[in-house]
């Protein structure tokens, strides 16, 4: 985590993508979320699954920490394509 939280101080823009287990994202993310500063930054949780929708499994993670500016998510197929997920990211028009 100590690495991660130092490639995160670097950026304006943090997305991240876990599957969703047990109808939400697990206490990895949980861990990252609360062990991370997000200060000045837009974080867009996204996720993969079978069939949940991402739900509010976004905005529980966020309401973990008090810092940075969270945008709702999406959620995808276990076989989005790479291009998808692309299209979408370009679609938030953020960088
Ligand atoms: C222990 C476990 C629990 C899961 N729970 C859910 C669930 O509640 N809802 C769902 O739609 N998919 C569930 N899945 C499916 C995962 O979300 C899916 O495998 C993952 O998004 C695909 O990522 P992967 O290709 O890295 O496995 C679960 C998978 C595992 C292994």
């Amino acid at each position: 985590m100590r690495g991660i939280a130092s490639i995160i101080l670097t950026l304006s823009l943090v997305l991240f993508c876990a599957p969703i287990l047990w109808g939400g994202f697990s206490w990895v993310i949980d861990d990252f979320v609360k062990s991370n500063d997000f200060t000045g930054k837009t974080v867009v949780p996204f996720c993969t699954s079978m069939s949940s929708s991402l739900g509010d499994s976004g905005r529980h993670v966020a309401e973990m920490t008090s810092s940075g500016n969270w945008l709702d998510g999406k959620r995808f197929g276990t076989r989005a394509s790479d291009t998808e997920v692309q299209e979408w990211i370009d679609s938030l028009e953020i960088n």
